[in-house]
């Protein structure tokens, strides 16, 4: 029989066992990511309306960069920004921003309606990931829109072995037994959002160039160091095999496809309030 979402990974979570908020650095890692993705989710969220009048729920707010810049720049009235730790959100409160200190996956963890609610890279370290969406659609106001970015792995079977991909291999593979990461279903995620009784469900896929140096090729650097142990684990890569890959991914012979972002949203039916 397989085994279902919630009884894969080796039982640890995120921010516990890897990506610690405590690790010096954390918040660097993920404004990398930020830096490589906010200009497009920031597009998608404003195609989508997002602006005065709005109520937002920011879910694994991270660092809060998504969330300030819907009150700063697409002047949406307010966001909650929810993390499991809000060490990093905390640091810079802007008006119109609330943050929230809890874990997603606790049932009843916000009340409340919002017209967005957003999760950008959350779902995917979560194997609960179909209740919690179910959950966070029950959030969407009526004409609201719920909104899940998550990785998308473009490699296959054919994909070149290059060092990059072999350590990107080992990391999904690690993160996978280690906390329950997993990008395999990210595809299916507008599937996901229709089958929460959400409508209009469309995605998008942005692959953010790996260049020497640039905020994605940083990002995934750090990523490597962090989960180097769950890499370990996976006795597919060695310690060497990590130096060399990130030797690779900071110099002029690196030529590969990072891993994509995919937006995909869907609409709660009904009038917006
Ligand atoms: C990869 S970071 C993404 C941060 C932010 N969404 C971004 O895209 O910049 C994942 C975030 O989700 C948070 N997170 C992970 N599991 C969580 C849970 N069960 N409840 C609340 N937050 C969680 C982490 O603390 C972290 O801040």
């Amino acid at each position: 029989m397989a085994a279902s979402a919630e009884d894969q990974g080796g039982g640890g979570r995120y921010g516990e066992d890897v990506f610690r908020p405590e690790q010096e650095g954390e918040d660097e890692r993920i404004d990398y990511g930020a830096l490589a993705y906010d200009e497009i989710t920031m597009a998608r969220l404003r195609a989508l309306g997002a602006g005065p009048g709005w109520r937002c729920l920011d879910v694994g707010a991270g660092t809060g960069t998504v969330s300030r810049r819907l009150l700063e720049e697409a002047g949406v009235d307010s966001v909650l920004a929810v993390d499991r730790d809000v060490r990093f959100l905390a640091r810079r409160p802007v008006p119109g921003l609330e943050v929230q200190e809890s874990d997603i996956t606790a049932p009843g963890f916000v009340t409340g309606r919002f017209r967005l609610v957003h999760a950008r890279f959350v779902l995917m370290h979560l194997p609960e990931r179909e209740r919690v969406v179910a959950n966070l659609a029950e959030l969407v106001a009526p004409g609201g829109v719920l909104v899940l970015s998550d990785a998308v792995d473009l490699t296959n079977e054919r994909t070149p072995d290059t060092p990059y991909t072999e350590v990107m291999r080992a990391m999904w593979l690690g993160l996978r037994a280690g906390i329950g990461t997993d990008v395999s279903w990210v595809p299916s995620c507008p599937q996901l959002l229709r089958g929460a009784g959400l409508v209009r469900a469309a995605a998008e896929l942005y692959v953010p160039p790996l260049t020497p140096g640039s905020p994605i090729s940083r990002f995934w650097a750090d990523t490597w160091e962090r989960s180097r142990e769950a890499m370990l684990a996976t006795g597919t890569v060695d310690d060497d095999t990590i130096d060399a890959a990130l030797l690779y991914l900071d110099s002029d012979e690196c030529a590969a496809l990072s891993a994509g972002m995919l937006t995909a949203w869907g609409w709660k039916p009904g009038p917006a309030e």
